[in-house]
């Protein structure tokens, strides 16, 4: 079974044949999408619409994953933004036995956080991979510094180079770096942009070395790849023309709530897709997270009964992978006897279900997305849905989905305060 999109609920909130006239412009952008010829500017970032294109080196990938999960005790995932979302998504929500711990590093300059990473790779066999497509990026950079250092402190460089594989583009410093000191080197494509990399050896190369199964993943997305081009965009333009819609009827916020905590960095993973892809020219709908039920407890009542501003993605999950029933327990009387013998699993749905009934009730346009489950193939459906989705939207909004000018702002602004050469000091 495949992800399902329901619109039903959000759509009675666009004037009549809107949605449609969105969803028919949608289609039009995704049939110029997966048309664009080498002389259209927009080709430069589109390399990722065909999954096989993007899903390059996949043998050299699988076996240096392979060689990590036999060899080390702690991979560390250097990367930022959309070097390391996707992956993290993945690893974080699927978890799968064995293999060595994963560490996050280069996504953050907190003093803190890296001492702890350093603390964590101490005494231990370590693998590195390094993800940068602009090899500028403070994060990364300065954290493959401080990791080198670390691991050049005891290993020797023939063992250095086993064990650090870096992701860049071809011709950049990084690509010199893995061939003066003998690294791997995957590409991080040039025709992909970091945010759309899922099906890149950016994520392959982790998502492996943390024991997933990257050709259930590589399938999902060509079968959702497959079905969206069957329809021109199909779904996909379909919650994009949604989001235009409500964007234009003043819904500035969207709220993508799940109920399955394991979906947290899947979560974040769309807030920067969608956040970095449309914020601009002072548009685009704000993207928000809400993890259920926790935030129904907090969030909830804004939800609820707060400015009437948001519409909201339900990310619904069909089977939870777990069963737990509440055994009864009659002498204790803790007054949750109503729940003897039901499962977690089917408590959880009835809350989910209840909160679609009263945020409906409540005046917030609500779509369902369904996934059968969460495993490498439902991601692989969800990342590419998403993307294209991404694609659409932008364009329907009228940016452009795969430029991050803001991004950029903040980084030579970041560089100016640090001193760095040839920027002016602020
Ligand atoms: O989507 C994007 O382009 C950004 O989020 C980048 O992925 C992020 O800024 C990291 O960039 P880089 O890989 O060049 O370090």
């Amino acid at each position: 079974m495949d992800l399902i999109l329901n619109t039903a609920l959000a759509e009675r909130y666009a004037a009549p044949g809107e949605t449609e006239a969105e969803a028919a412009r949608a289609r039009g952008f995704y049939r110029e999408l997966a048309a664009l010829s080498p002389a259209d500017p927009a080709f430069s970032a589109s390399g990722w619409v065909h999954c096989q294109e993007a899903a390059c080196e996949l043998e050299l990938i699988l076996r240096k994953a392979a060689e990590i999960r036999r060899d080390a005790q702690v991979f560390v995932l250097v990367g930022v933004g959309g070097s390391n979302q996707a992956a993290r998504a993945m690893i974080e929500a699927l978890k799968a036995p064995g293999g060595p711990e994963i560490v996050y590093a280069g996504n953050t300059l907190s003093a803190h956080y890296l001492q702890d990473v350093l603390r964590r790779i101490e005494g231990k066999s370590v693998y590195l991979n390094v993800i940068a497509k602009n090899f500028e990026t403070l994060e990364p950079g300065s954290h493959f510094r401080v990791l080198r250092q670390a691991m050049a402190a005891r290993y020797t460089k023939a063992e250095l180079a086993a064990r650090i594989v870096v992701t860049g583009t071809r011709g950049s410093r990084l690509e010199k770096i893995a061939r003066e000191n003998g690294y791997t080197f995957l590409s991080f494509p040039e025709r992909v942009g970091g945010r759309y990399s899922a099906f890149s050896p950016v994520c392959l190369l982790p998502i492996a070395a943390a024991g997933l199964d990257a050709g259930a993943y590589l399938q999902g997305g060509e079968e959702m790849e497959k079905k969206l081009a069957a329809g021109s965009g199909g779904d996909a333009a379909r919650y994009a023309a949604v989001r235009s819609a409500l964007g234009r009827r003043g819904f500035s916020v969207e709220m993508l709530a799940a109920f399955e905590p394991r979906l947290f960095w899947a979560q974040s993973w769309w807030k920067q897709l969608f956040g970095e892809s449309e914020g601009k020219g002072k548009k685009g709908l704000l993207p928000a997270c809400m993890s259920n039920t926790e935030d129904l407890h907090s969030m909830g009542q804004y939800m609820q009964d707060g400015l009437r501003c948001m519409m909201e993605t339900f990310l619904m999950v069909d089977d939870a992978g777990a069963r737990l029933e509440v055994r009864p327990d009659p002498d204790f009387g803790d007054g949750f006897d109503y729940l003897d013998g039901m499962d977690f699993a089917n408590i959880n749905r009835a809350a989910e279900k209840a909160t679609v009934q009263a945020h409906d009730a409540g005046g917030v346009p609500c779509v369902q997305l369904r996934l059968p489950r969460i495993d490498e193939r439902a991601f692989g459906q969800l990342f590419y849905f998403f993307m294209v989705s991404c694609a659409l939207s932008g364009r329907l909004l009228g940016v452009d989905p795969f430029d991050q000018e803001g991004v950029e702002e903040y980084k030579r602004s970041m560089f100016a305060a640090l001193g760095k050469p040839g920027r002016n000091p602020r």
